[in-house]
């Protein structure tokens, strides 16, 4: 869990404040200064005189048996915190600061502070020696306190505190977390907190990115890289170290293409250095949806996203003259990586919705009439209604005549099953003109495609019959059903395309989860 320094400080006065108790518990973790010491060193309460003497190592490794009269309690109230220590040169370094009470007792010659990091198992021990006359402290609370042991940021720390001799049962232990570089006054005078601060700018005839960078360590050369974040930022090539005696702390790196997930990073050139990190074009999520691409051979649909992005995606009937995409049933995926559609039918009205948090966006794939289209017309000839298929790809088509009942439903009242061969015939089917009324549609499915939507006509005049007569040959078009345009198309049935969505949807932010150990820069 990672906080800004801006926002811990700042998140309580924010509207609304919860989780409230998160808040507490992170904004004090992370916004409270850090106690300043000139020396390290041990110290006892008021008057009674302590000093800190190294042991020999094998002296404290077995505790022995108490004896009868020491106290249970003669450890008490541990308590531990961090604090820092400057030189002049403005280096600072973080130390445990570990205070108690000890009963002064004939049998205890002093206390022992031990740190265990449980990152290197590295163990560090302070020892707080008592003198051994001074009867009038006898059965009295000392507070003790060791603040030279050294740690390091963001460390695990197992702190225990025993007497000498050791005594079994009466340790004090417990767990302790130094602070981390999101506190600011650690952040700020850390050494390895210290991580450079990124500013760019981008040239997008060029495609380069000129990184500036201030902040930083001005004793070690510092590097600057581009990558693309998925769980973690992937390097795409560019990198640049910008050396320590460089007046100049710029670099230009060249990017093949601005999305979303691309991002800065900077660190300081020393092992395991801390980076910032900087993703400047999080915002600018519509590009995502252009990677659509289809493959004719096994009629897949395919929409993989070059970073990762929180979407519902589902198929859609874009109507002429409307720009509402109608929901496509079963059509749902809410995959975050890759989400196909096998056996789409290929009209230029079939498109993809997606939907984020941040907007809407339809894109039509087929929408520049390269593919295998079909279309229905109807004609009136002589008592005749001539339904008209015509398909540039074997198809399976159910066409039906139905009674628009209210505006969802219309119920079947006859229903044939049409095969059309591909070929440049036409299919026709011939239906006679006492089927008609104002109410009564031509609906058109394709049946042999798992993706598709039904193309409707409605209003099939009754009146006609008498305006018309002796018409002759010469064909009447009743109805042209929308969506489909010229059959001029060339059937493209190689290779994979990729399309370019002309249609843009709005462009707010979207989130993208950070990774632990970075910096996340804010802009
Ligand atoms: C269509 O539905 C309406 C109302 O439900 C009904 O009155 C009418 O007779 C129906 N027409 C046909 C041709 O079934
Ligand atoms: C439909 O009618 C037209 C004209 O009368 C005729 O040429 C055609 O063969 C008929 N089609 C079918 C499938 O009966
Ligand atoms: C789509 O069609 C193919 C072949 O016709 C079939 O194997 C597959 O299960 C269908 N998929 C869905 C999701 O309906």
């Amino acid at each position: 869990m990672k906080f800004q320094n801006k926002e811990c400080c700042f998140l309580c006065w924010r509207k609304p404040c919860a989780p409230l108790f998160f808040i507490l518990v992170f904004g004090i973790a992370n916004c409270h200064t850090i106690q300043r010491i000139k020396e390290c060193g041990v110290s006892c309460s008021q008057g009674f005189p302590c000093k800190n003497k190294q042991l020999d190592d094998s002296f404290n490794f077995f505790c022995r048996s108490a004896p009868k009269d020491l106290p249970k309690n003669v450890l008490e109230n541990m308590k531990i915190s961090t604090v820092m220590k400057c030189t002049p040169s403005s280096r600072c370094s973080l130390h445990l600061n570990v205070n108690g009470t000890v009963i002064f007792h004939g049998h205890v010659r002093g206390v022992e502070v031990c740190a265990l990091s449980l990152g290197s198992q590295h163990t560090q021990c302070m020892n707080i020696r008592f003198p051994r006359q001074k009867q009038k402290y006898y059965q009295q609370k000392i507070h003790v306190q060791a603040n030279c042991l050294e740690v390091d940021v963001s460390e695990h720390v197992y702190v225990t505190m025993k007497t000498i001799p050791d005594y079994c049962k009466v340790h004090l232990e417990e767990h302790y977390y130094v602070e981390d570089c999101h506190n600011k006054d650690v952040g700020k005078h850390i050494r390895s907190c210290i991580s450079g601060k990124l500013d760019y700018m981008v040239n997008e005839g060029k495609k380069f990115i000129t990184v500036h960078v201030s902040n930083i360590l001005e004793d070690l050369d510092y590097n600057v890289r581009l990558c693309r974040k998925r769980f973690i930022c992937h390097d795409v090539g560019a990198h640049a170290v910008i050396k320590k005696e460089d007046a100049n702390k710029s670099v230009t790196l060249e990017y093949s293409e601005i999305l979303p997930c691309l991002c800065i990073e900077g660190w300081s050139a020393m092992p395991d250095a801390r980076r910032t990190r900087l993703c400047p074009f999080k915002n600018d999520i519509s590009i995502l949806w252009d990677s659509i691409t289809y493959d004719p051979k096994r009629q897949v649909l395919t929409w993989n996203p070059l970073c990762p992005v929180n979407a519902e995606v589902h198929l859609c009937w874009m109507p002429e003259h409307n720009d509402r995409c109608l929901r496509i049933t079963n059509s749902l995926s809410d995959e975050h990586d890759k989400v196909s559609y096998s056996r789409v039918d290929t009209q230029p009205s079939l498109c993809i919705n997606f939907t984020t948090d941040a907007g809407s966006w339809v894109r039509c794939p087929f929408a520049s009439g390269s593919f295998p289209a079909w279309m229905m017309e109807t004609h009136l000839i002589n008592e005749i209604i001539q339904i008209r298929l015509m398909s540039q790809t074997k198809a399976k088509f159910s066409v039906s005549i139905c009674n628009q009942t209210n505006f969802n439903s219309c119920e079947k009242l006859q229903s044939y099953t049409l095969d059309h061969g591909g070929t440049l015939d036409n299919v026709t089917l011939n239906l006679s003109q006492k089927i008609c009324g104002p109410n009564i549609c031509i609906q058109c499915l394709r049946v042999d495609v798992n993706y598709t939507f039904p193309v409707q006509s409605c209003g099939i005049p009754c009146m006609l019959q008498d305006s018309m007569p002796n018409q002759g040959s010469s064909l009447q078009m009743l109805v042209v059903v929308a969506i489909i345009l010229a059959l001029t198309t060339i059937f493209t049935w190689t290779g994979y395309l990729t399309f370019q969505g002309s249609k843009r949807g709005p462009q707010k932010t979207i989130g993208i989860a950070a990774t632990d150990g970075v910096e996340e820069q804010k802009d």
